[in-house]
């Protein structure tokens, strides 16, 4: 195949890390998601679990190496009150998921259950605390129920639950979408009610520091980011966020499986644009805060479609379509790491974009579970600055670029290159050429697959896992690597 891409990478330039919860995730009170997910409940005899959460999402989840989840929303978090879902079971009132279907749940997964399972995973806890029907004194005592060792109502209360030492929760979410479903309110609005709340939630974690992100734009909502740089006291705001999912109309999502490749090619358009989003939103906070310490997290993010209803709400399968939005979205992020500090997925089980799908007792591994696991070796290592010369995809006269590549460098030196071919049907060959070292050993990994519509099912776990890579040269220092249609590459660069 003659070579038609070109990639240089500047190995011995490195400045910012790839902080590792770019590789986050999240988790609603949602469809499938806890009940019926994650959680089966502390009596379950037929499927094996701690303290009521399913063991094989435990160890898959390790294996992932999730560096934290967000919980309990989403669009749940601002009807939900922390304190009906501690303490005994037959004390906690019900609570009606009147976002998501209107399903009645008995609060038996909660505060506890939670962030036990953070501590399990070695995950962060990131707890998004309800400022759209909630009180600032309601998050006080979250925070304080969660962070406080000393002697307080609210941390006496924990140890009579069972739990001595605080969790120290890092990161809290003040509101979600508050444009929207957290209230529906102003930027300018919002921006004092932050305000409000960020003033009381420190003080209560010893030492330790809370980082607490202000409820972000949607898409390319510039005003709603420009206004909370502008009206927040720096000093009280550790990050802003930003949601985006690949639509293709809100209206008419498309299907999950059996997709046309006109609604492919938008899908794949949508998530790409997360590169002008980042660009902008971040354009706009180095206006106001050129030292960058206020960090944008993209908290939502993935491919939402309209999936299968019967299997629970937001539930949909995971295609190779979705390997290329993992691929090529955390490519972006990873090249914007500067700014780009965490990074959330929706959702981590059985809802959207999910890394995992269960059914009973079964459990499946999905394409972006696979996508994740191969790029986590970026996880904290120093991103290597790179350009890259890509063919496009073209589609009924549109054109995408085809490749997207990011690079980095571990604690151990090695380095390591994650490629992205989203063209549904040319196979494209890239020259590498690393400026400031040698590549001596190569070895790779590959997710690929006969069809785009390819998923791994109950019956076929295994049908897309990743696979050795071997369709590369190096002559005279110089990379050569064949991509076939909508792939996904990690080299190992030693
Ligand atoms: O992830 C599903 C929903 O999408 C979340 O609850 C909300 O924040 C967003 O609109």
């Amino acid at each position: 195949m003659a070579q038609n891409a070109s990639v240089i990478i500047n190995a011995d330039q490195g400045e910012h890390q790839i902080s590792r919860h770019i590789y986050g995730h999240f988790a609603e009170h949602l469809g499938r998601c806890i009940y019926g997910g994650f959680y089966v409940g502390a009596d379950n005899q037929a499927i094996p679990h701690t303290d009521g959460v399913r063991n094989d999402i435990i160890q898959a989840l390790k294996d992932l190496k999730v560096p934290n989840l967000r919980w309990p929303g989403g669009c749940f978090a601002d009807t939900y009150h922390w304190k009906d879902g501690v303490g005994p079971q037959s004390e906690r009132p019900t609570i009606v998921n009147r976002w998501w279907g209107g399903a009645t749940e008995d609060n038996s997964f909660g505060t506890h259950n939670f962030l036990n399972l953070c501590e399990v995973l070695g995950a962060e806890p990131y707890l998004s605390a309800n400022v759209g029907s909630g009180t600032v004194q309601e998050v006080i005592d979250w925070v304080q129920y969660t962070n406080h060792d000393g002697v307080s109502p609210m941390a006496d209360w924990r140890r009579a639950n069972g739990r001595e030492k605080p969790w120290a929760v890092k990161y809290w979410g003040v509101g979600n979408e508050t444009w929207g479903c957290g209230g529906n309110m102003t930027a300018e609005y919002y921006a004092n009610i932050y305000r409000q709340y960020a003033t009381f939630m420190p003080g209560w974690s010893g030492s330790a520091k809370i980082e607490r992100i202000a409820s972000g734009a949607s898409g390319n909502d510039y005003h709603w980011t420009e206004t909370l740089m502008k009206n927040v006291p720096h000093q009280l705001m550790e990050a802003v966020a930003l949601h985006h999912y690949s639509v293709l109309d809100w209206s008419e999502k498309g299907p999950d499986v059996g997709f046309s490749e006109a609604q492919y090619f938008k899908t794949m358009e949508e998530s790409l644009k997360m590169e002008e989003f980042v660009t902008r939103h971040s354009t706009i906070m180095d206006k106001y805060d050129p030292e960058k310490k206020v960090a944008l997290f993209v908290d939502e993010w993935g491919g939402w479609y309209d999936g299968d209803a019967d299997k629970g709400v937001l539930y949909q399968q995971n295609t190779m379509r979705d390997a290329m939005i993992a691929g090529a979205v955390l490519n972006i992020f990873n090249n914007h790491a500067e700014r780009v500090k965490m990074a959330n997925i929706a959702q981590a089980v059985n809802v959207l974009q999910a890394v995992i799908l269960t059914d009973e007792e079964k459990m499946i591994l999905t394409p972006t579970y696979h996508v994740m696991k191969l790029y986590n070796v970026h996880q904290d290592a120093t991103l290597l600055p790179l350009s890259i010369d890509t063919p496009d995809y073209e589609l009924d006269g549109k054109k995408l670029p085809a490749l997207s590549v990011s690079a980095s460098r571990d604690d151990q030196g090695v380095m390591h290159i994650s490629l992205v071919n989203i063209d549904a049907k040319k196979a494209h060959s890239t020259e590498v050429k690393i400026h400031g070292d040698e590549a001596k050993t190569v070895r790779g990994s590959i997710l690929s697959s006969a069809s785009l519509q390819d998923h791994n099912t109950f019956d076929n776990p295994d049908k897309i896992t990743p696979k050795d890579f071997k369709d590369f040269k190096v002559k005279d220092g110089i990379l050569t690597v064949s991509l076939p249609p909508f792939s996904v590459v990690v080299l190992e660069v030693k």
